[in-house]
């Protein structure tokens, strides 16, 4: 892959670096996506398990689909493009990560300096006192599981129609906002708040690169689109940069 010389030239002088990750940087570790052919919305209805309502009415289902997604994801491995992204934070001199994937391959890459903007499915928060807890137990022994307290527990995600933790939005923020450069990778790129997140880096100014395997609707107006799979792109894009 050639990357064109302006898009290196700008990389070369970046001291910030702000990168977006959706499914899509987890496809080539065997994650299925949400949308797309495959996506597991095409499967499931999002309404009848990733909202509160859907955990209120039926905690044993929801529960099993987690309990699915995490024995699932228990047997996968971070690609290149999550090491890829890992090695990037060392790079530059301010850096975040913000994902909207609950996998947890970031961190398994090496990755530090994130915000999973959607929540971990490896911790679980107690529906009595709120405590959030790691729980890496595959399969789970008890569905749904509970809480010392006797209280259930649920996956410590954000749900359609869930507001985001106030200190990821803020973090978030001032990182677009300050970003030079920012890289959009393996997202459709729908979802709010973060679909959203791409015009303000924009509007302050910053450098906007896109990497998916198809266009999605901000490919229009990105200073770089590139069409390929992150796993592939994103270990040259590391290389152009050092
Ligand atoms: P989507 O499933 O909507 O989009 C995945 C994107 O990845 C698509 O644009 C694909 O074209 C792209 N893609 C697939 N394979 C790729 C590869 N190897 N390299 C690069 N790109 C690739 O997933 P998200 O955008 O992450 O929210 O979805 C956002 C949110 O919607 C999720 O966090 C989840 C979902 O409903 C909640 O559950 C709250």
């Amino acid at each position: 892959m050639v990357f064109s010389q302006k898009m290196i030239e700008r990389f070369r002088g970046v001291s910030r670096l702000v990168v977006i990750t959706g499914a899509g940087i987890s496809a080539e570790s065997g994650v299925p996506t949400f949308r797309g052919s495959d996506g597991l919305w095409r499967r499931y209805r999002a309404e009848d398990l990733a909202t509160p309502q859907a955990f209120q009415g039926n905690p044993r289902l929801v529960w099993e689909w987690y309990d699915w997604r995490r024995r699932l994801i228990s047997g996968k491995k971070p690609n290149a493009g999550h090491m890829a992204i890992a090695a990037m934070e060392h790079l530059f001199e301010e850096f975040l990560l913000i994902t909207q994937n609950v996998d947890g391959l970031h961190r398994r890459a090496g990755s530090t300096k994130l915000v999973e903007i959607h929540g971990n499915l490896w911790r679980v928060r107690c529906m009595g006192e709120g405590k959030v807890f790691p729980n890496n137990e595959v399969p789970l022994k008890e569905i749904p599981p509970r809480c010392e307290c006797e209280a259930l527990l649920r996956p410590d995600v954000v749900w359609f129609g869930e507001s985001l933790s106030e200190k990821d939005l803020a973090d978030s923020h001032m990182a677009l906002r300050e970003c030079e450069c920012l890289m959009v990778v393996g997202t459709s790129a729908v979802v709010q708040p973060v679909a959203s997140f791409p015009t303000i880096a924009r509007n302050g100014g910053a450098f906007i690169v896109e990497i998916n395997v198809e266009p999605t609707p901000i490919s229009g107006w990105v200073d770089q689109s590139i069409l390929g799979k992150s796993g592939e792109i994103l270990p040259q894009l590391l290389e152009s940069m050092k």
